[in-house]
């Protein structure tokens, strides 16, 4: 973790201190004034490893004289034709990465970058959220390796604009906490991290003002919700339902609401799933983890939102109690459910945390996440989530929030043949379809779960785990959708 905070240019003392300088034949600003501090070592430095600023490059100065600093690292912040606030926090992991083993303290200065379609202070406060999105990993398990004390634990970060800048990072942060909250959840093993334990850490966000309520499976019972109760029952723990309410919006105003898919373990059930990188279904909660950390994130920076947060957390066990292929379940909306494979659990859940939602909060609109289908990756690798919908105006938005968070979707059809292919022999529907287009009869069958409201689905299988890394991302867990959601949120549905 890097704390991150602002201040001026004044040069600190026995430190690193890497100045962001945008690309061109000489040095400006910062740089040269430092550069003249140094006698020239700077002008030196960079013509000897032939440093002109391109994007991302470096050039280090151990011990500069005339300086009480550890190193000076010139950084690259390109021609910058058009450095938006995604860019940005891009350069602000680069910056992280690049202080990463240079002690535990280090400055960055935001000085002369070309190019910025944003104020110095919004490329300061981003920079400073790309580098606290770097700086997460997750290593408390390991017990032999002591924490490096050479490693980056605070950031600060420099401009002439420190107070606006400062103020800018305050909402920035807590998305930014939002992030690491979800990682962290998709990052822990099923063991620590079962049902009972997740609800437990969502209590904690009352902290935060937000409401937390748990059903039990008495609760969903009574409720009706036989397709999510089915497929905990082979579980020994015990499966359940966490809403959460943010209300930081006008009392009369419907919420808008995210649901997530819980999985906190999939082997499959008895359609067992074959064993090689079985171990990545810890992350199956990916989808009730992204709403999780939304909602942190939206608390914590006091949107002006009614927002309602639905997660059904179970495990999908084989044992003596588990479904079987074959079963027929009764959900909440009354609508049956023959379940063909109990490896397509996923949308069993869903549809009665969404029925649920729907019928309980009415609300604007529902978004739900999950990590759904294996065939998505298939379609869209690791770069897009699926997006699936009923509403134009919702499924532009949402593609309009990835590409300024670049934390992209792709719209995916729906039609009424992909409808037929979930329709049952036996029940009035099945949990699989064919061979072909699985992601997309998933996403049919919980469209029957949903009415007139819009609603759009994201399966994020290949986006919330097994994470490449990025510049801004070297967790397993990659936090997907809170800062896609929070965006979405912040341009449309506050005030
Ligand atoms: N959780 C899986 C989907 C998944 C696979 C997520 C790989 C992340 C990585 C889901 O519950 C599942 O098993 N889906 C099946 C559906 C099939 C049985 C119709 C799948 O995708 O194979
Ligand atoms: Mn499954
Ligand atoms: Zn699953």
């Amino acid at each position: 973790m890097i704390k991150i905070s602002f201040a001026d240019m004044a040069t600190p003392k026995g430190e690193a201190l890497l100045v962001l300088t945008g690309e061109g034949k000489t040095l400006s600003g910062v740089a040269a004034d430092l550069d003249a501090k140094t006698e020239g070592a700077l002008k030196r430095a960079a013509k000897a490893v032939g440093f002109s600023g391109k994007l991302g490059t470096t050039v280090d100065v151990l011990a500069p004289k005339g300086t009480t600093l550890t190193r000076i690292i010139l950084m690259g912040a390109g021609k910058g034709a058009n450095l938006d606030t995604d860019k940005l926090e891009k350069l602000g992991g680069k910056v992280a990465a690049r202080l990463a083993k240079n002690g535990p303290k280090a400055s960055v200065v935001v000085g002369d970058i070309k190019g910025l379609s944003v104020s110095v202070e919004e490329a300061a406060a981003h920079i400073g959220l790309g580098a606290k999105l770097r700086g997460y990993s997750f290593t408390k398990y390991k017990t032999k390796t002591k924490p490096d004390e050479k490693e980056l634990t605070s950031l600060v970060v420099r401009s002439s604009v420190t107070t606006k800048a400062r103020r800018l990072f305050g909402p920035l942060g807590k998305v930014g906490d939002g992030v690491l909250f979800a990682r962290e959840l998709v990052n822990e093993p099923a063991n620590i991290l079962f049902p009972a334990e997740f609800a437990d850490r969502l209590k904690k966000l009352t902290d935060l003002g937000v409401k937390v309520e748990v059903l039990t499976e008495k609760q969903m019972a009574r409720l009706g919700m036989g397709a999510l109760l089915g497929v905990g029952q082979g579980s020994v723990r015990d499966s359940l339902m966490v809403v959460m309410h943010w209300n930081g919006g006008k009392k009369a105003d419907q919420p808008i609401a995210f649901v997530g898919k819980g999985v906190c373990f999939d082997t499959g059930g008895i359609s067992l799933k074959p064993g090689g990188g079985m171990e990545d279904m810890k992350g199956d909660m990916g989808g009730a983890a992204c709403v999780s950390g939304l909602m942190h994130a939206l608390a914590a920076r006091k949107a002006k939102a009614n927002v309602v947060g639905v997660v059904g957390l179970v495990e999908n066990m084989p044992d003596a109690n588990a479904q079987r292929p074959g079963d027929i379940v009764t959900s909440m909306s009354g609508q049956t459910i023959e379940v063909i494979n109990t490896d397509a659990e996923g949308r069993l859940v869903l549809a009665d945390a969404l029925w649920y939602t729907q019928d309980r909060f009415k609300p604007k609109f529902m978004i739900d996440l999950a990590t759904l289908t294996g065939a998505i990756m298939v379609a869209l690798g690791q770069e897009y989530a699926g997006l699936f919908s009923n509403d134009d105006k919702l499924s532009e938005r949402l593609t309009e929030a990835g590409l300024e968070t670049d934390e992209k979707v792709w719209r995916m059809p729906m039609t009424d043949k992909f409808d037929k292919m979930v329709d049952s022999r036996f029940a009035d529907m099945k949990n699989v379809g064919s061979r072909y287009g699985g992601s997309i009869t998933a996403a049919q069958f919980l469209q029957r779960y949903v009415n007139d409201t819009p609603w759009a689905h994201l399966d994020i299988a290949g986006t919330a785990m097994n994470s490449p890394k990025s510049d801004i991302n070297v967790s397993w867990g990659s936090g997907y959708g809170v800062r896609l959601l929070n965006r979405l949120v912040e341009a449309h549905y506050e005030g």
